[in-house]
């Protein structure tokens, strides 16, 4: 299997319409999918206009999801809601990821596992100053927060975050990878670079 990201660009639009379109996606990640609503989201960002970066998942060749990364500081709910949640454990400058698997096909063999592992290399790689990735995660959505741990990173604490994200709607957990953390056994690396990094 390989695992490759490239940069979001706007001829991903429809497939991404579709992957928030399906019913697994919508459960955890609730954004609108209709086609302005995504132009809205996330042209600016395939613009160089937010600092967020999105990249496609690329499995065995084919487009099959997103992740991203951002630094906390440029999210400033985010960076409040974590700030009040955990205010000792994570190291900053953090970085935050997300991530979606929207093929049905390719989720449950482990994809998620690789992926996370191997972008999570890369934001160290690339994103020099951070010093801890941070995630957050529904606690029912065992797939996200197992994908994680699995990927080298650890609980680091469970309640209700206090954001406007409706995606953060629920007991959740909030899990970081230190940078130098030793790769999993079977860790996978991304198999070329992600690129130009702004920063
Ligand atoms: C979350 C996601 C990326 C995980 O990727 P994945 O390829 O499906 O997961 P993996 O195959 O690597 O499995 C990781 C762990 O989750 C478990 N798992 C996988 N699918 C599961 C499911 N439907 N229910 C419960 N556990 C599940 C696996 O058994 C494994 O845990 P284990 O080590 O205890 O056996 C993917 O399922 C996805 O995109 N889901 C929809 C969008 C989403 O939830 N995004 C994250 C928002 S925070």
């Amino acid at each position: 299997m390989s695992i490759d990201f490239r940069r979001l660009d706007r001829s991903d639009f429809g497939a991404l319409s579709g992957w928030l379109s399906e019913p697994e996606v919508r459960r955890w990640w609730r954004e609108d999918p209709a086609l302005d609503a995504i132009e809205t989201r996330y042209g600016p960002i395939v613009d160089g206009d937010d600092p967020t970066e999105v990249f496609v998942v690329v499995v065995d060749g084919v487009a099959s999801g997103i992740i991203q990364r951002y630094r906390t500081a440029d999210d400033p709910d985010w960076a409040r809601a974590l700030r009040t949640a955990v205010p000792a454990t994570v190291r900053t400058p953090s970085a935050g990821v997300d991530y979606l698997l929207g093929r049905p096909d390719v989720r449950g063999r482990g994809v998620g596992t690789a992926a996370i592992d191997a972008f999570s290399a890369t934001v160290f790689d690339e994103l020099l100053d951070v010093t801890t990735i941070v995630a957050s995660v529904q606690q029912a959505n065992r797939a996200s927060w197992r994908a994680l741990e699995r990927a080298g990173y650890r609980r680091v604490w469970a309640g209700r975050l206090d954001t406007a994200d409706p995606s953060d709607d629920g007991p959740a957990y909030v899990l970081v990878r230190d940078r130098g953390h030793p790769a999993p056994s079977d860790g996978h690396r991304a198999t070329q670079p992600l690129g130009d990094v702004r920063s």
